[in-house]
């Protein structure tokens, strides 16, 4: 018996003194970083830098058992030393993951918040914050640790194909809106990548594309706004981009991932690459790219292979390590959190129906057309009207819970719509709708085409409704640019509309006001003299018909002011000789390869342009009038500005509300160049508040 007793305890000893160790072994936070890098054997050091490759993206279709399906990327686990992976999403209006789970009722859908462009219209950074806050709570209660987002490239020409994702063609607001959203996802314990460093402007040829800029205008433009997002906001992690940078891929480029990230700005966190994993590995980390995405198993030999052949330090490699490691003590995942699953998607809603209220931009509003005069009977036109654009396409979509139209929003709001014009809309739609494909199923659908009207329908619209409100929408996404024909230029189906619809209720002195459903500048010099008001509504997310028809009605008072120039003509702006522009072409898909062969494309774009970009061009002696300029922005009320003198690198501006209904203003300080924002609380008539506006350094 007594022999018994001795042997169970000194079993039970020996459970523990395992289990003790065992636990010594694991990773128990910053401090333990040094000692779990020398427990890291080098297959393992090499893994933790590689990502596993799609499998979490193609989960929904491989059914592959993943933490969170649907999810960009992930990085590798090393789990007998308490290493967890981390995951990645797309971003960046709201979060992109698979929405259902096979043999699971839940669902994940996430928010469609409004685009970068609405956004950055606001001007408003704590709105801004709030939503990136929104966005950073789902990705924490749907088990995401580092959200892919934002993007913030600068609008160097209207054409490139991801614009709608980026904030600006200025730099100061690009990286104070940039710097407001990565501090909104990061109050909730979820990290961001903003993305992609650096000059990365177009999508035609994307893989390949070599874009020539001087070290000057780099920058004073396009790194510019990278450098204030990481000094206000030190980012987790920043995201390579595809291009190269003058002859460089920019994820083996040390000069700009170590002396200008780290050394000048004092970047703390870590770099990952984009989504390719068709370039040198080694240079990458030595250039200080510590993380390949999504990754690929042939990278994990080739970087052990370089260690054991004396190619690559394995210092290099450990730098990178530690980073992970650093990058992974922080996340959700380390911290052993439990995703709920259920964030709270109705309270984000509002907070996306906020923004896209204020980020609305009122083009032009001749004899007060707008607010529209309540109980007006509405005839719809375009398919936008029934079947709204909420974002762009690609990485950059989300699976929302649903998207409100514009009839809808507009029904809502107490509007009486024409019937039967909405019936022919509607039937048209059920069968043009593009069809849905696995792709359009991750990627998000082109818009339908628009419907042919006869003038027989216009003018029947004529007679039963007031006013006509004619939406145009526009789609666009990753792996390609836009065109200038049927994409920057109206199509011929949309111009007959505006013409037709215009004719005849101007006829019975009926008013025509147009709605702007699109990502990014249009032309409109040709025809902005047809309707007598214009709202840019962007791609306003699911909330876009409430928020819209909020703002028709007079309800919320539009306070949005143009974040970019709109030209009177492409040909106007001096990056259209140097962006491969496609006027009708078949296709930009990006990639650069040859259909067949996988035989790299090294085109170039000539940054010839110089700081000739945006209103930095427009308003030198000698330019052409852009058809908008930017910080154009109209307003239900008036407001008059008193600006008082500099001090300490803020100027005092005091604003009055001098109109008959509320409203929110926006001051820019512009001499020439932006060099500081701000934005009113919602003034009553008479009432004034004073901004100090900060000023850039
Ligand atoms: C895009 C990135 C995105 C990544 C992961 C890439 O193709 O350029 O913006 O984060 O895919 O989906």
């Amino acid at each position: 018996m007594m022999k018994k007793k001795l042997i169970s305890a000194f079993t039970c000893l020996l459970v523990t003194f395992a289990g003790k160790a065992q636990q010594q072994e694991k990773l128990s936070g910053p401090e333990d970083i040094d000692r779990i890098l020398s427990l890291l054997t080098l297959e393992e050091k090499a893994s933790l830098v590689v990502g596993p490759g799609y499998k979490s993206m193609l989960a929904g279709i491989t059914g592959s058992q993943v933490p969170v399906p649907g999810a960009a990327g992930m990085t590798r686990a090393v789990p007998r030393l308490g290493i967890p992976a981390i995951v990645l999403s797309d971003g960046p209006a709201g979060v992109r993951i698979e929405p259902r789970r096979k043999g699971v009722s839940q669902t994940f859908y996430c928010t469609g918040f409004p685009i970068g462009s609405l956004l950055s219209a606001s001007w408003n950074v704590d709105l801004v914050q709030r939503v990136g806050a929104a966005i950073g709570n789902e990705a924490l209660e749907y088990g995401v640790d580092v959200m892919l987002a934002p993007g913030m490239n600068l609008m160097r020409n209207p054409l490139c194909g991801r614009n709608f994702e980026y904030f600006s063609e200025d730099p100061l607001l690009s990286g104070r809106v940039a710097a407001a959203y990565v501090k909104g996802v990061q109050s909730q314990g979820v990290g961001t990548s903003v993305k992609h460093f650096a000059a990365n402007n177009q999508e035609t040829n994307r893989f390949w594309n070599d874009s020539r800029v001087s070290e000057d205008v780099l920058r004073r433009l396009y790194l510019r706004n990278f450098e204030i997002a990481v000094k206000e906001a030190q980012p987790w992690t920043v995201m390579a981009s595809y291009n190269r940078l003058n002859g460089v891929h920019t994820q083996q480029d040390r000069w700009l991932l170590t002396d200008v990230l780290r050394g000048e700005w004092g970047f703390e966190g870590l770099v990952m690459t984009d989504w390719t994993p068709r370039r040198d590995t080694g240079a990458q980390i030595e250039a200080g790219c510590d993380l390949m995405e999504p990754g690929a198993g042939s990278q994990i030999r080739e970087i052990v292979r370089k260690v054991r052949r004396g190619e690559l330090a394995e210092q290099a490699l450990d730098v990178c390590v530690r980073r992970v490691l650093e990058l992974a003590v922080k996340t959700p995942a380390f911290k052993g959190y439990r995703p709920s699953g259920a964030p709270d998607l109705e309270a984000h809603a509002r907070i996306a129906r906020e923004a896209a209220e204020e980020g609305m931009v009122l083009l032009k509003n001749r004899e007060s057309a707008l607010p529209l005069r309540e109980g007006a009977v509405l005839a719809l036109f375009g398919v936008g009207s029934y079947h709204l654009i909420p974002g762009g396409t690609g990485s950059g979509h989300v699976h929302r819970p649903y998207v409100v139209n514009p009839d809808e929003g507009l029904e809502k709001e107490g509007f009486t719509l024409d019937e039967s014009l909405a019936a022919i809309y509607r039937k048209y739609l059920k069968k043009n709708m593009p069809r849905k494909t696995i792709t359009s199923g991750m990627l998000g659908s082109p818009a339908a085409p628009e419907m042919p009207l006869s003038r027989a329908t216009v003018e029947s619209a004529a007679e039963n409704a007031d006013v006509a409100i004619l939406t145009l929408s526009r789609q666009a996404g990753e792996g390609g640019d836009r065109k200038l024909k049927d994409d920057f230029l109206l199509t011929v189906p949309e111009t007959r509309m505006l013409v037709d619809v215009s004719e005849v209720f101007h006829a019975r002195g009926k008013r025509v006001i147009v709605l702007l459903n699109v990502g990014g500048a249009v032309e409109t010099a040709s025809w902005k003299h047809l309707p007598v008001a214009i709202l840019l509504a962007w791609q306003p997310g699911q909330e876009g018909g409430n928020a819209l028809a909020r703002v028709l009605s007079g309800k919320v008072n539009p306070s949005g002011v143009l974040p970019l120039s709109f030209p009177s003509d492409y040909m106007d702006l001096p990056s259209s000789a140097h962006f491969p522009y496609d006027y009708a072409g078949a296709s930009s898909m990006g990639g650069g390869r040859d259909k067949d062969r996988d035989v790299p494309n090294f085109g170039y774009t000539e940054y010839a342009e110089g700081m000739d970009v945006g209103y930095r061009y427009y308003q030198k002696a000698g330019a052409p009038a852009p058809s908008y300029p930017f910080g154009h922005g109209l307003s239900y009320t008036s407001f008059e500005e008193e600006r008082g003198a500099e001090t300490n690198g803020t100027v005092q501006v005091t604003v009055r509300n001098t109109g008959k209904v509320a409203g929110k203003h926006v001051v820019l300080v512009m001499d020439p160049d932006l060099r500081g924002f701000g934005k009113t609380r919602l003034l009553q008539p008479g009432e004034e508040e004073m901004l100090v506006i900060r000023l850039d350094f």
